[in-house]
């Protein structure tokens, strides 16, 4: 039984005036012939499940962790991975530019888990968008820089047809699970990706209770806070250039503050600092973004030109 999102409990958060960076580079993404895409990824076949939903409204929705890919090992032991668990929509927590975030309950209960302890855990549900009206600004960049191996998907992603919108999603979702991965086995604080089908990313949700962690930008610390926050940002961006990444798209609204400790966020489009000819142009305006909000919030010392060559240091190949 498919999964069947509502939109109940719809919050969205508020943001402050800040504006990143003017400066416009395309994202390039560095793709591997093992993300090509699988012949059997097909969209256009009709759902034999449609008309059928009203029937199992009731129906509990299982745990799709099973069939999915899943993040890497060790698994957290937080991870709910029992199939008999019931995953619960809590609705949008915000709908971004190509992926709507929403909040997921996985839980196993008593009725369902025979003997077993209750367990329970809160994802944060992305899911890339398909349809007609999501904006492609990453895509150009992306299309130029990644290989398939079919010239039907080629030719659906040039030319946008549903089939090829989906494709594109499904990719975007796939890099970000990709780079997830690899950043939090290095032991970088983003979230753990928990699992992967399609253009669903289900990841660790930042926050606690089920209310998200505010974002960078909604905060307002005071010159230590800010200080402890800045240190932090630095570590997280050394950690993720010793990886050989740029985040690409860092601003206070992809930075997460849970408790007191910075999460990096929204990672599809990070950038390889080795491979790719403009990964030093990248690495700049993410230092650039970034600095510019601590300075203004209480970090007078955040330097760009500073962050950008401590960072340089550490990417490996880089001498
Ligand atoms: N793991 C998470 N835990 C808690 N909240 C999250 C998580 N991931 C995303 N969010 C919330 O959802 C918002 C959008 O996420 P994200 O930036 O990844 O998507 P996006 O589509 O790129 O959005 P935008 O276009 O606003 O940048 C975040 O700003 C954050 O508030
Ligand atoms: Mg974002």
């Amino acid at each position: 039984m498919a999964a069947h999102r509502s939109t109940r409990g719809k919050r969205r958060f508020d943001d402050d005036g800040w504006t990143p960076s003017s400066t416009s580079i395309h994202s390039p993404i560095q793709q591997t012939d093992d993300q090509a895409i699988d012949e059997d990824h097909r969209t256009d076949d009709a759902d034999p499940l449609i008309g059928f939903d009203d029937e199992f409204e009731d129906e509990p929705v299982w745990s799709s962790y099973r069939d999915a890919t899943k993040g890497p090992d060790p698994v957290p032991a937080w991870v709910v991975t029992d199939p008999r668990a019931v995953d619960t929509d809590h609705g949008v927590l915000k709908t971004g530019k190509e992926a709507d975030v929403s909040l997921l309950d996985r839980r196993l209960t008593a009725e369902h888990a025979d003997r077993e302890p209750e367990q329970q855990c809160w994802l944060a549900v992305k899911q890339y968008r398909s349809a007609e009206h999501r904006m492609f600004h990453r895509d150009a960049g992306y299309l130029e820089g990644r290989r398939v191996r079919r010239s039907r998907e080629m030719r659906a992603m040039a030319t946008r047809t549903e089939f090829g919108r989906e494709l594109i999603a499904g990719q975007w979702a796939h890099a970000e699970f990709a780079v997830l991965s690899r950043l939090w086995q290095a032991g970088a604080a983003v979230p753990y990706p928990v699992q992967l089908i399609g253009t669903e990313l289900m990841m660790e949700f930042i926050g606690s209770d089920g209310v998200a962690a505010p974002r960078l930008a909604q905060v307002r610390p005071d010159r230590i806070e800010a200080a402890t926050l800045y240190a932090q940002m630095r570590e997280v961006l050394r950690q993720l250039a010793d990886a050989g990444y740029a985040h690409g798209d860092l601003s206070p609204y992809n930075v997460l503050v849970d408790d007191g400790r910075i999460v990096l966020i929204d990672l599809p489009q990070a950038v390889d600092l080795v491979g790719n000819p403009q990964g030093f142009a990248y690495l700049r305006r993410d230092c650039d973004n970034i600095c510019s909000w601590f300075a203004a919030h209480g970090a007078p010392h955040a330097d760009p030109v500073e962050l950008t060559e401590f960072l340089l240091r550490s990417v490996p190949g880089l001498a």
